[in-house]
């Protein structure tokens, strides 16, 4: 069976871009693959985190996944801070990840103008983190965002430049992108993606908001010149509300523009807003049922097998480079 490999960074605020980028994928692959998917509270820190809530965050973050179907009897959920391994093989492939490769990195200069006050090395190196996560456990398909497949690649990258280096040691992982929902936009902004740093709460719809607040949000999004309910390149504020709408509603995007011609913008942000207030009470109401102790025993399950696979990988890893005798 395929491994797959995925993970979060429990952040306190979760949007529905990453359910619908991420997790939303996860969930169909279970049956088919032999799945992973961690919580990356040691990538969480790249960005200053509160130890106030950092551990509430992490919970939170495994509990989500359950809510939303991921089963921990067909994957293995853990939390990357519980294996040692990853910082481990992190150092290692350190050694043989270039400066300038980590400068090109979208993502880091993104959030190095974010934060310019905090530009550490964590943050620089996060993608030799992502890619110990991902070479760690064999991963042959890493289900993600659009925003990270620049990581993939590079992890790629790396795991090609270890096997010439030091032999075969490495699977080299593919990204898994779906076609629609890999890039959700701000709702505030369509050129920009949705996104948890974003100052404005008016950008994204995060999973605990409460559902009429998160009505609200979509009464006010901006939308397009013109009042067709129509998606295409001249509409992009539409397009992504029409993107969100059908992924959630699981309705084609056709269907939905008949359903709405003739009507305007007003009309399609109210049935809109309705789907998206039925997709947070039913989620809402499954995370809020799920007790703290299951997701800790669930996850301390998930650690014990993760560092058996883990180990092993290191193992091979330290054999490889001659770091045994
Ligand atoms: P993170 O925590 O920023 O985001 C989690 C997932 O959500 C996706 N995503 C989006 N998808 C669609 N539209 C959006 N606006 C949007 N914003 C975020 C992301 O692409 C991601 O799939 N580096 C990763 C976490 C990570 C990881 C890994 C992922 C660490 N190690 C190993 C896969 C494999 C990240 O920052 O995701």
């Amino acid at each position: 069976m395929k491994r797959v490999f995925s993970g979060i960074q429990p952040t306190n605020i979760l949007h529905i871009g990453n359910y619908l980028g991420a997790i939303k994928n996860w969930i169909e692959l279970q049956d088919k693959y032999s799945c992973i998917f961690s919580v990356v509270d040691l990538h969480a820190m790249t960005v200053k985190t509160d130890p106030k809530t950092f551990g509430d965050n992490i919970l939170m973050m495994a509990k989500t996944y359950l809510a939303f179907g991921i089963d921990p009897k067909k994957s293995l959920i853990f939390r990357q801070s519980e294996v040692p391994a990853h910082t481990e093989l992190t150092w290692i492939l350190n050694t043989i990840a270039k400066i300038s490769e980590l400068e090109r990195m979208t993502q880091f200069k993104d959030k190095a103008k974010q934060h310019k006050e905090n530009v550490n090395m964590g943050l620089f190196g996060y993608p030799v983190l992502m890619a110990s996560d991902i070479l760690l456990y064999d991963t042959n398909l890493v289900p993600v965002g659009e925003d990270q497949v620049q990581h993939i690649e590079l992890t790629r990258t790396l795991a090609e430049r270890f096997n010439r280096l030091y032999g075969e040691t490495f699977v080299l992982p593919e990204p898994m992108v779906k076609k629609h929902g890999a890039r959700i936009m701000g709702l505030d902004d369509p050129s920009k993606k949705m996104s948890k740093s974003s100052p404005n709460a008016g950008n994204y719809i995060a999973l605990l908001d409460d559902p009429a607040v998160a009505s609200k949000k979509i009464m006010r999004a901006v939308t397009d010149s013109g009042s067709e309910i129509k998606s295409g390149a001249n509409k992009p504020a539409l397009t992504n509300l029409l993107v969100i709408y059908s992924l959630l509603s699981g309705k084609d995007i056709k269907d939905i523009e008949k359903e709405y011609a003739g009507k305007g913008y007003a009309d399609f942000k109210k049935g809109l807003a309705e789907v998206v207030s039925g997709f947070l009470s039913g989620f809402q109401k499954k995370f809020n049922v799920i007790k703290d102790s299951d997701v800790r025993d669930i996850l301390a399950d998930g650690e014990k097998k993760a560092n058996e696979i883990a180990e092993r990988k290191m193992r091979d890893v330290k054999t490889k480079i001659g770091l045994t005798f």
